[in-house]
């Protein structure tokens, strides 16, 4: 049987670069490398693309390191990508792409759009799909309309806070959200550029703190809340039910789940999988991570999290990830694995998701011939 031709895009620009490199050499090692012959191809922290070959790859991060003294076939830039259609390797055509790049660029519709141009299947959602879920606004809006609990915010676009237009916007801020509040970027991860805002003095610092990272932010209303978080995996027999993982709790060990907790602190959090919850509250996340999944559009895998508000036990939507970490101990394979997918079968599920999303849109009619002839058909 001829193996799969797989290609395993990784790094980025993002802050997240290295958590990929990571994701990356797990997907790597967990390939079966019977059906599979797997290309990875390295984005460097400039945007630079390198196409690697791969060599008894046990831990990326040695492979990177030598990429990082110029080894390897350099690719100036994406377009040189898209003009070669075959991601750079003249002598290779690849049948599927799996991105785990985080964050910018990666996540968000940019790269998957480069998957369009070259008519290359690829793990994950869409370009449309991945634009929307990366903007937290555009994404609360949707979910918003098909009555998904969150908690309340304003959005705010660079060009309305102007310095005399300022106090209108903090009145408008007090109209709808009360303290604490938390300040985002509305288009980021990472939690770079959040703050808890606990009064008046501290919020505007914390309004340009998180335009530095973006033109519009989200003003948000903190809950004192449980966190947490589950997986969901497209289901290839029916797009309606899709599977979803039991839930898990994050608990940070800083004040809330900071850049700092997530990235610097030696125990910055642990997760309890699976969160020790209700039957009928776990049932309620789950049914609400499925509904998200569907409402926006999303394939093959994300990560949706929550907040479980504590006294109340209200759970709010926060945040939906459709390329969540994935090294091997990264929560979203794991609460797969709990739930009795294994590592390797969930790369196999999601590659064959890949291609079966991208043959099921190659029957729909969409080059201008075939939608002229069909038409003259009708008539
Ligand atoms: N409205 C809120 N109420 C309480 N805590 C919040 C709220 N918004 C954010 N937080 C805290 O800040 C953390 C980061 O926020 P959020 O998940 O929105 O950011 P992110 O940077 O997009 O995260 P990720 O890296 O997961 O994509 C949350 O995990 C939580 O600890
Ligand atoms: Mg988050």
């Amino acid at each position: 049987m001829e193996r799969i031709q797989v290609g395993v895009l990784f790094g980025g620009k993002s802050a997240e670069h290295e958590v990929s490199i990571v994701s990356a050499s797990s997907i790597i090692k967990n390939l079966n490398s019977q059906k599979y012959d797997i290309t990875p191809i390295y984005i460097d922290v400039h945007g630079k693309w390198h196409y690697l070959e791969l060599i008894a790859v046990q831990d990326l991060s040695n492979v990177v390191r030598e990429v990082r003294m110029i080894k390897g076939r350099i690719l100036e830039n994406k377009c040189d990508i898209a003009i070669s259609s075959n991601i750079g390797n003249p002598d290779k055509r690849l049948d599927v792409i799996f991105p785990i790049i985080h964050g910018t660029l990666g996540e968000d519709g940019a790269v998957q759009g480069v998957f369009e141009l070259l008519n290359i299947p690829y793990v994950g959602s869409n370009v449309l799909s991945s634009a929307i879920t990366m903007d937290k606004e555009i994404t609360k809006k949707l979910l918003q309309q098909h009555g998904i609990s969150m908690t309340p915010f304003i959005s705010i676009k660079e060009h309305e806070y102007t310095p005399s237009n300022q106090d209108e916007i903090i009145k408008r801020i007090f109209s709808g959200v009360s303290f604490p509040m938390f300040v985002k970027p509305a288009n980021c991860g990472s939690s770079i550029g959040i703050n808890k805002v606990k009064n008046e003095a501290e919020l505007k610092g914390a309004i340009s703190d998180a335009f530095k990272y973006d033109q519009k932010i989200l003003v948000e209303q903190g809950v004192a809340a449980r966190e947490i978080e589950v997986s969901v995996l497209e289901n290839i027999e029916d797009y309606s039910t899709p599977i979803v993982s039991h839930p898990a709790e994050l608990i940070p060990n800083d004040e809330f789940y900071s850049y700092k907790a997530k990235y610097i602190m030696e125990n910055g959090a642990r997760f309890e999988i699976p969160a020790n919850l209700p039957a009928s509250t776990a049932d309620l996340i789950r049914k609400t991570a499925g509904e998200v999944f569907k409402i926006l559009e999303c394939n093959c895998l994300a990560r949706v999290d929550f907040f479980l508000e504590q006294g109340t036990d209200r759970v709010f939507f926060n945040e939906i990830n459709t390329l969540p970490g994935f090294t091997e101990i990264s929560l979203y394979p794991k609460l797969l694995g709990h739930y009795g997918i294994g590592y390797s079968k969930l790369l196999d599920m999601l590659i064959d998701l890949a291609q079966n999303k991208h043959k099921t849109r190659q029957n729909k009619i969409t080059n201008s011939v075939e939608i002229l002839s069909t038409i003259q058909q009708l008539k």
